[in-house]
């Protein structure tokens, strides 16, 4: 079987993708992400969720939802990809969605899991790769900021990029007013790519 031809290439077919959300935090990209799922022509269905933090308040979404999650240890990376390869294919995941994981995955995973994976940055991409975004556009007195859907490759938040929302910077924006407008437009990009997706 030739694992690169096997890559993007779901079909819907009429039902909705199994998809899985990875989480690390408080998960409103993950709640959003469930909420639109729930709309009969949304093209996912978010049938497991796993954080690689135990307390990570998102958890606690997926227990509302009674949406399949678990909680694995990124410690050990190499085990923490094991386990979670083994999930995904246990519960039979076709789509992968990063909401806020903040761990970055090995090529190993990315290229044994064989489907689509897809991430989004509270960033202008390729502008501002990497952690602290709204500290820095602060800091170099952008005009404007924003966040972007891209697929995962092996290097760090790189990938094509699938949508971008851009936002205008106020005169006096605070690192944590930012982060709100953008999260809030985040919440609307995220589900919007992935109908983009699988037009
Ligand atoms: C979001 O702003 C997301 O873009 C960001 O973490 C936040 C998670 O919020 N992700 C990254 O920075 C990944 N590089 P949430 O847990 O409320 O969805």
């Amino acid at each position: 079987m030739k694992k690169k031809k096997l890559k993007f290439q779901v079909k819907l077919n009429g039902k909705k993708i199994k998809t899985c959300v990875f989480i690390s935090g408080a998960g409103s990209n993950l709640r959003s992400l469930i909420n639109c799922s729930r709309d009969y022509n949304f093209p996912i269905k978010i049938a497991l969720i796993i954080s690689n933090k135990a307390n990570a308040k998102g958890l606690l979404i997926a227990k509302k939802y009674h949406i399949k999650h678990k909680f694995i240890s990124s410690l050990d990376k190499k085990k923490f990809e094991r386990n979670c390869l083994m999930e995904l294919k246990k519960n039979q995941i076709k789509f992968l969605c990063l909401a806020g994981f903040m761990k970055v995955l090995s090529k190993n995973f990315i290229n044994s899991f064989r489907y689509k994976i897809i991430n989004i940055h509270p960033s202008l991409l390729p502008k501002y790769k990497g952690l602290n975004t709204h500290k820095r556009v602060l800091k170099n007195k952008e005009i404007y900021s924003g966040c972007a859907v891209h697929y995962v490759t092996t290097s760090l938040d790189s990938g094509k990029i699938i949508a971008k929302k851009k936002i205008l910077i106020d005169k006096n924006e605070t690192e944590k007013s930012l982060g709100i407008k953008v999260l809030n437009q985040e919440h609307i990009l995220y589900p919007q790519s992935i109908i983009s997706i699988f037009k």
